[in-house]
């Protein structure tokens, strides 16, 4: 019996809830708040029905002193093509979709050439068990937990037994990847994510709507 220990739980505060006029005070909160991750949704109008914003945004944000770990989402029909830009403007971690065709091994291998941490993500209609011998080429393993391509949607429970048999496979092949989950999360879903394994959440409206940021991310931290 393997007896990994979970990771520490991580808020990552989705900026595509913030303040598109002043993305750099959003950012600012995200610190503020006492955080270290910030989770950024690229979208291409293809992939997903949503257009977001591109590299430059994360350049922008870097020469604006952000040191935070840039958890970068590709929603992208061709992510491996703006892999370099992203590493260049400041990623810390890049994620790319399973769902398109393209070479998923070289790709995640490219990702941690450029210098950062890669990420495997998953649509609600997509199985767990496609993304299975991928399971030790990553650092993170993102489940959506809505449709992508819109901030503001409801949590979908039915993805608790994806992330359940995340976990233990996690657990029982002795890999260490973080189990990340995305869309609709407040602190209930949570930590209903975490009892199924999750360490790892984004939180877009919840965050940015919240009264009071920093209890919102330290109850998180206690989970
Ligand atoms: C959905 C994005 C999410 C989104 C989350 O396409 O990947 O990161 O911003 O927003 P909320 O937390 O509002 O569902
Ligand atoms: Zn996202």
């Amino acid at each position: 019996m393997c007896t990994h220990p979970m990771h520490a739980p991580i808020l990552a505060p989705s900026l595509l809830a913030g303040d598109h006029a002043n993305l750099a005070a959003s950012t600012a909160l995200v610190a503020a708040a006492g955080l270290t991750w910030l989770h950024l949704d690229i979208m291409d109008g293809h992939f997903v029905p949503n257009l977001s914003f591109g590299p430059e945004v994360l350049a922008a944000l870097r020469r604006a002193g952000s040191k935070l770990f840039f958890d970068t989402h590709l929603m992208l029909d061709e992510p491996h093509r703006y892999l370099e830009p992203f590493a260049k403007a400041g990623a810390s971690l890049i994620s790319i979709h399973i769902e398109p065709a393209y070479d998923h091994p070289a790709a995640l291998a490219r990702i941690r050439t450029l210098g950062c941490q890669n990420g495997i993500v998953l649509n609600p209609g997509t199985p767990a068990a496609a993304i299975e011998p991928l399971l030790g080429l990553v650092d993170l393993v993102l489940v959506m937990t809505v449709q992508p391509g819109f901030g503001g949607q409801s949590f979908r429970a039915d993805m608790l037994p994806k992330l359940r048999q995340l976990d233990q496979w996690r657990t029982a092949r002795g890999l260490d990847f973080r189990l990340e989950v995305d869309g609709g999360i407040d602190l209930a879903h949570a930590a209903a994510c975490r009892a199924a394994g999750a360490d790892t959440f984004v939180a877009g409206t919840s965050f940015f709507r919240a009264a009071d940021q920093p209890a919102f991310a330290a109850a998180i931290a206690r989970m």
